[in-house]
């Protein structure tokens, strides 16, 4: 996939990671829709704000209505409400799943036949190294990312015969509002941006970002005993 002359729709384009992938996205020569909650929010020149709450379907149904020639879409509008799947109020848990699960799967829904109609298309979703281990303070986060892994494996496979290349980023902490309040090494977004494009134009499936999330994947197949060596 070679994003010069195509065109790319970003969600949460605002701020965050979503910003610099809209701004790497015009300087590789795409054109860009900003899909953002609030229109007046994107700071960036000669890209096309779009309004698109992608937990609203009326909202996602204007969006396709308003572009027409998406064929790179970049699901990266997502929260984290910090709440555990125990104790943590069910309406954030819903939230998380609304958000990062719902949301980003009726925007793909929405999309697929704009991005099958060019020969070649591309669909990114952000997801994160907790899509593969939880923490319970954050437990309604990681269940929302790990169901969005499971959707990105599932329509890969449903949209390959259209062309459409699903495709995942795998990161760990990144410097911005998401995760404001933890302390931790936080990578520069710009740099994640980067990769991820990197990755689209290699055509490369699964994504991993920086070390973190290396470390995560590298734990998987020693089973429980190697993700939560904290267990009796
Ligand atoms: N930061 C990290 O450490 C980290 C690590 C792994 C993965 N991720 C993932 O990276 C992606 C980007 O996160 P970020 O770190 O850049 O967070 P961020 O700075 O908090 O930005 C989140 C973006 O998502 C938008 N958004 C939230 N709900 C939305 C909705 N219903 N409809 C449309 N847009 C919505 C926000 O829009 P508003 O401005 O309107 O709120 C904002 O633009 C997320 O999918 C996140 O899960 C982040």
């Amino acid at each position: 996939m070679d994003i010069t002359g195509k065109t790319a729709l970003v969600t949460g384009a605002n701020r965050g990671l979503g910003r610099q992938l809209v701004a790497q996205l015009c300087d590789r020569g795409a054109k860009v829709y900003a899909g953002v909650r609030n229109p007046q929010s994107v700071d960036l020149e000669g890209v096309t704000p779009i309004a698109l709450d992608i937990t609203d379907p009326t909202s996602v149904a204007t969006a396709v209505d308003a572009t027409g020639d998406v064929s790179i879409l970049i699901n990266n509008a997502g929260i984290s409400t910090g709440t555990s799947l125990l104790t943590g109020d069910l309406a954030n848990i819903r939230l998380e799943f609304d958000t990062n699960f719902f949301g980003t799967l009726s925007v793909i829904r929405a999309f697929a036949p704009q991005l099958g109609a060019h020969e070649g298309s591309a669909v990114l979703n952000i997801l994160s190294g907790l899509s593969w281990i939880s923490f319970p303070q954050a437990g309604a986060y990681c269940a929302a990312k790990s169901a969005e892994w499971s959707l990105t494996n599932a329509l890969r496979l449903e949209l390959a015969p259209q062309g459409t290349r699903v495709s995942a980023l795998h990161v760990g902490y990144m410097d911005t509002d998401l995760v404001r309040r933890i302390e931790a090494p936080k990578a520069d977004p710009a740099d994640i941006a980067r990769i991820a494009l990197d990755g689209i134009e290699a055509d490369t499936y699964e994504i991993i970002a920086d070390e973190p999330a290396r470390a995560v994947l590298a734990r998987l197949s020693g089973g429980v005993a190697a993700l939560y060596p904290q267990l009796p």
